[in-house]
């Protein structure tokens, strides 16, 4: 049971940022990053192949820009990401929205700021259609194949909320053709934290076959879902195969399809994943008879994985010596819920209030993902820097703040002054 994981980051350097910036604090390894965004480049050469980072992995806006600057466009799932997107500069042609049960207004606000609109169902085409006769979109469809590393992030399958019907592909054309819109994408997203690469490549076949009627098609999307692993011996999914595979097969649709379609994918977790680590501190050490727990400062309020889908992060003790006695904890967090655990039967070297923990792969679904339930303030986050240098990218709220803030949002800032001035 017992192993000693290596850290993508000097341990001392970790240490050394938990006791400047305190805890719980979000660490991100801008080259790691950067490094990632060149390897997903490599992978096509020969194919008219972009990429989109997905957003909703990690928005911090640094973050945003470090993949913008490595030639990435941004796949958003939200008007907010929308903006996000452009007011950092991105150009609207980069931004491909992937809408899900959107509203009119957030509509009209994404089609005025230019971006490519995905829709996903009937209803809403309909409806863009008739704001907009004559533009043109791209279509999300329900392959009917799916996969990820949890059923709640298992989004293509038959009984999946997202997308449109294969079997009503032909009436979104009808009704494209009726106001002149030119459905120019299809789309399908199969899960996040793909299982089974075999599953990409079938919704990749089924992605091109669908878009044999459509007459103006300028590009596929297959969606994101690469999977990192999260455990020390689990294999890492295998992306110069996949590319082989997929390549074989996206040279031959273009041979025998003779028209110019480009392709792309939206990966968000691969990118990000790896190259996040949450800090905490233990504050306490408690034997409660069958299971020895050790109390962080952090909880499923701010890196919820584990809680809502069991997700293991590799957890290293960065203050102890990591030859000393082992002991097998729980490492609960500090919210009040039992489920708040981040860890279950954890072999780390003894450990003691006061030591620094470091939580692995949290830079995809951590932060985007965290919630001030119990009120409690967000966790700062630090970039290591291409050069080396840390930086603050998100500074933590004091209690005091974050409670003011809470007043101020509610509209009883003014009167709490006032009822104790
Ligand atoms: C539409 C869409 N595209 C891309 C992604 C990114 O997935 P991942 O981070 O697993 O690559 C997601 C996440 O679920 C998504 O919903």
């Amino acid at each position: 049971m017992q192993h000693n994981p290596s850290l993508p980051v000097d341990p001392d350097r970790l240490l050394a940022i938990a006791q400047k910036w305190g805890t719980p604090t979000y660490v991100y390894m801008e080259s790691m990053i950067r490094e990632r965004c060149q390897m997903l480049k490599r992978l096509f050469p020969d194919l008219p192949v972009s990429w989109l980072y997905a957003v909703k992995a990690n928005d911090n806006p640094h973050i945003i820009r470090i993949i913008s600057g490595e030639g990435f466009g941004f796949d958003t799932v939200s008007y907010e990401e929308v903006l996000l997107c452009l007011k950092l500069g991105t150009g609207p042609k980069q931004i491909f929205y992937t809408e899900n049960n959107m509203t009119d207004a957030e509509m009209q606000g994404a089609a005025k700021e230019g971006v490519t609109l995905n829709i996903g169902s009937l209803g809403r085409l309909r409806a863009f259609c008739e704001a907009y006769p004559g533009s043109e979109c791209s279509i999300r469809i329900k392959p009917d194949i799916s996969d990820g590393h949890h059923a709640k992030v298992d989004t293509g399958n038959q009984d999946s909320k997202f997308g449109i019907r294969l079997d009503l592909i032909p009436e979104a054309v009808r009704v494209a053709g009726e106001h002149g819109v030119r459905i120019r994408g299809i789309h399908a997203h199969i899960g996040s934290g793909i299982q089974e690469p075999e599953n990409i490549l079938a919704e990749i076949e089924v992605l091109l076959k669908s878009s044999a009627g459509l007459d103006d098609l300028a590009f596929i999307n297959f969606g994101g879902g690469i999977p990192i692993p999260y455990r020390h011996d689990e294999t890492p999914f295998d992306l110069d195969r996949f590319a082989h595979l997929a390549s074989k097969r996206l040279k031959a649709f273009l041979e025998a399809n003779n028209r110019p379609v480009s392709f792309f994918f939206e990966p968000g977790r691969w990118i990000v994943g790896p190259a996040g680590i949450l800090l905490t501190q233990v504050n306490t050490v408690k034997d409660q008879g069958r299971k020895l727990f050790l109390g962080t400062d952090t909880g499923f309020n701010h890196l919820l994985r584990p809680a809502l889908y069991e997700a293991y992060h590799e957890v290293v003790n960065i203050s102890a010596d990591a030859h000393g006695t082992s002991q097998t904890y729980h490492i609960a967090g500090n919210i009040c819920e039992s489920g708040d655990m981040l860890g279950l039967d954890r072999a780390l070297p003894e450990s003691k209030p006061g030591d620094y923990l470091a939580i692995r792969d949290t830079g995809a679904y951590g932060m985007t993902m965290a919630s001030q339930y119990n009120r409690r303030a967000l966790p700062a986050e630090v970039l290591i820097t291409a050069e080396g240098y840390h930086k603050t990218i998100r500074s933590r709220k004091t209690p005091a703040e974050t409670v003011n803030d809470l007043l101020k949002e509610t509209g009883l800032a003014a009167a709490q002054k006032s009822e104790t001035s």
